[in-house]
């Protein structure tokens, strides 16, 4: 075996207020390979992961939920949990960034930084939400693009032409919670000196590790650094602001009552605090593998959109904390379907769980995303056609294929019985790839490693092909060939397993209750099953995927629409809502009325003020429509739908709105309902 390495491996921290989908799988998949490779070569290797629970959206969906944070975050881990394992993700330790461990370690790194010198307060000006008495953040502030004036965007960047800007450029701000117009208002907040960190993160983004084994390890990949270096470049480096005012939830900062820290200082220690937990149940010296000159490595997988964190902040905070710096960050890149952004109207946006819950082998999605990945930064496609197609030929095809056609006679001729196969020229060519196929799954390489095994599985059913045991079973005097031949394919179907094993572990498990064998380590490789050896009975090991199980996923996840807690679809058309009675639409009361009066409201950007006739009586009517209806007084007269049956609601300081006016909405725009010409007011919609 080569020299034995301590390595911790993470995968970034999903957030504790959505679902886990096949995006997430990529990741998770991607690293679980790569622990399940490296404990197989015998290395002491520890995979720990977390739920990110911190921060102002899980704060606000447990509110909408009526429930704690503590609560909802307890519920949302396990849940998250049954969704990795159920892909057969083998973290060693899955936690929680609201732990002891990682609050006193947030705290111990952020006094380390400040007695460095590298923490500042800084008073600044903050968009506040003045109804539900908030600081914003960035999404949580909607308003019309300065550029391109499209409505409703977010507060960071539009999303219909592109521009980033701060949330006070935006044109008619109003908070995303409340609808309120929100206020300019100051605030102490701690900033962590990252622009002082330039010399040192020039050096760490472009630097590598001499690992134990003698290898240069890069601390990050080509296309990383040159990322970084756009950003390192002419000491453009901003402090980060690591500080949020209550009511938030996560930690408090030390002395600073009110002050908590922001979900991404704490959340990469959240990492380490998985760790902590983990050392102390199983007795390892945690500070061993933080310590400065600490002889192990340690690697973050993560997605492209989170490099700044990981690449800067990260190594910026273990540094001026007094503490190791990663060995390497490994970025990927983003899943699309059919070569398309995820989308919940197309239905492929996938849940784990429906994935789970459908009957689909989780092997299946772990194989073909291997068989897609590499160590560089580029989008991973689930083509779903191509998906049945390498699955159904490339595993039950070409691998399984091997066993199942070898074990039968070993079982019912031989009793089971291996014979000698020491003189085999077939084994030797498999064998003969170990080291070769070890470097690509260490390099991360997924995709070159199981083109060379099937390449392999290639030359066995080649031998199958030229040997024909089910010929040889049917002639006399053939008996000690078959069983040399079968003996030679069980014994490359077990190498073949072993490679394979990383990818499809609860395979290999079953593989090796076939083979009688408690362990496939890699090094066994390139041993040998003894003659005499007796293997168990074959079941079938893995079923073809199906067209219609593919179907029927899309279809679930198209039913999954409403149950979906993320926001993250360009899709047009909003899904259509959930099926109502004839009575469920009776109970809205619809009228039509005439406009009397339109016009602005002082203190709302939003907000236009009516006053309409539904014939039996008139009413006030407070709409949000202003931004689409720029001159308002050119309404009056035009008739309009209202639903007339909602109770009266109070608008904040504005008045009474006595119901509610109809509009279309759609690409940031509201357009108002009308009716033809002969319709009066006070007659009924329906
Ligand atoms: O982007 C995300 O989903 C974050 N929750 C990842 C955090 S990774 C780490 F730094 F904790
Ligand atoms: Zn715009």
């Amino acid at each position: 075996m080569t020299q034995q390495r301590k390595i911790l491996v993470t995968s970034a921290l999903p957030y504790a207020n959505g679902n886990i989908h096949l995006g997430h799988m990529v990741e998770h998949i991607q690293t679980d390979i790569w622990v399940r490779f490296q404990k197989s070569r015998g290395h002491e290797c520890y995979y720990v992961c977390a739920d990110d629970t911190h921060g102002t959206p899980v704060m606000l969906a447990a509110q909408k939920q009526g429930v704690t944070p503590e609560e909802m975050i307890a519920k949302v881990r396990e849940s998250h949990l049954a969704d990795f394992t159920g892909f057969g993700i083998g973290y060693d330790n899955y936690y929680s960034t609201h732990s002891p461990e990682n609050e006193a370690l947030s705290r111990s790194i952020y006094l380390a930084l400040k007695a460095n010198g590298k923490i500042e307060s800084r008073t600044i000006e903050q968009l506040f939400d003045p109804e539900k008495k908030l600081f914003l953040p960035d999404r949580f502030v909607k308003g019309e693009c300065p550029k391109c004036h499209a409505q409703d965007q977010y507060g960071d960047n539009c999303e219909v032409c592109g521009t980033t800007y701060s949330p006070t450029e935006l044109i008619n701000p109003y908070s995303a919670i409340s609808g309120a117009t929100p206020v300019l208002k100051e605030s102490e907040h701690f900033f962590f000196k990252l622009g002082e960190c330039a010399d040192y993160l020039k050096q760490w983004t472009s630097g590598s590790t001499t690992l134990a084994d003698g290898r240069q390890q890069p601390h990050l990949q080509p296309e990383a650094l040159n990322k970084m270096n756009e950003w390192l470049q002419g000491d453009q480096l901003s402090d980060w602001d690591i500080s949020r005012d209550a009511p938030y939830f996560g930690f408090e900062i030390p002395d600073a009552p009110g002050k908590y820290f922001y979900v991404w200082l704490d959340a990469p220690i959240g990492y380490m605090a998985s760790f902590k937990n983990l050392c102390e149940r199983i007795n390892i010296d945690f500070d061993s593998w933080f310590k400065p000159d600490s002889q192990t490595e340690m690697y973050h997988f993560i997605g492209k959109d989170i490099l700044y964190f990981h690449a800067l902040f990260w190594p910026a905070t273990l540094k001026y904390a007094n503490l190791r710096a990663p060995t390497s960050v490994f970025a990927h890149g983003f899943l699309t379907v059919d070569g398309q952004k995820m989308s919940k109207s197309r239905g492929t946006f996938i849940t784990a769980s429906s994935y789970l819950q459908q009957g689909m082998n989780p092997e299946w999605l772990r194989y073909y995303f291997a068989a897609k990945l590499n160590s560089k930064i580029e989008d991973l496609d689930l083509n779903l056609t191509d998906f049945i197609a390498r699955v159904n030929s490339d595993l039950v095809g070409k691998y399984v294929n091997i066993a199942a056609r070898a074990a039968g006679f070993i079982s019912k001729r031989f009793d089971g019985k291996l014979t000698d196969v020491t003189a085999s020229q077939l084994l030797p060519q498999l064998q003969a790839k170990s080291e070769s196929i070890a470097t690509s799954y260490e390099e991360r390489e997924y995709a070159r490693a199981l083109r060379d095994i099937m390449a392999l599985a290639d030359i066995v059913n080649e031998y199958v092909d030229a040997n024909k045991p089910w010929e040889l079973a049917k002639q006399e005097g053939q008996e000690a060939y078959l069983q040399q031949v079968c003996s030679e394919l069980i014994n490359a179907f077990r190498i073949l397993t072993i490679y394979l094993a990383p990818v499809l572990p609860e395979l290999a498990k079953a593989a090796a209750a076939f083979l009688n064998v408690p362990t496939l380590n890699w090094d066994e490789s390139t041993k040998l099953l003894p003659a005499g050896h007796g293997i168990n009975p074959y079941k079938h090991l893995m079923q073809r995927v199906e067209q219609k199980q593919v179907d029927e996923l899309v279809m679930a996840n198209k039913e999954n629409i409403q149950a979906a807690t993320t926001a993250d679809d360009a899709a047009k058309y909003e899904p259509v809502a959930a099926t109502a009675s004839f009575d469920d639409f009776m109970k809205i009361d619809m009228r039509v009325a005439e406009v009397l009066s339109c016009e602005k409201v002082e203190g709302s950007s939003k907000l236009l003020k009516f006053q309409v006739d539904l014939g039996f009586e008139q009413r006030t009517i407070f709409s949000g429509i202003a931004a689409s209806y720029p001159e308002p007084e050119k309404l009056v007269g035009r008739m309009v739908i209202v639903v007339a049956n909602f109770a009266p609601r109070k608008m904040a300081k504005f008045g009474v709105s006595e119901g509610m006016i109809t509009s279309a909405a759609g690409e940031g725009k509201l357009f108002l309902l009308d009716v033809d010409s002969g319709a009066q007011p006070g007659m009924k919609v329906g």
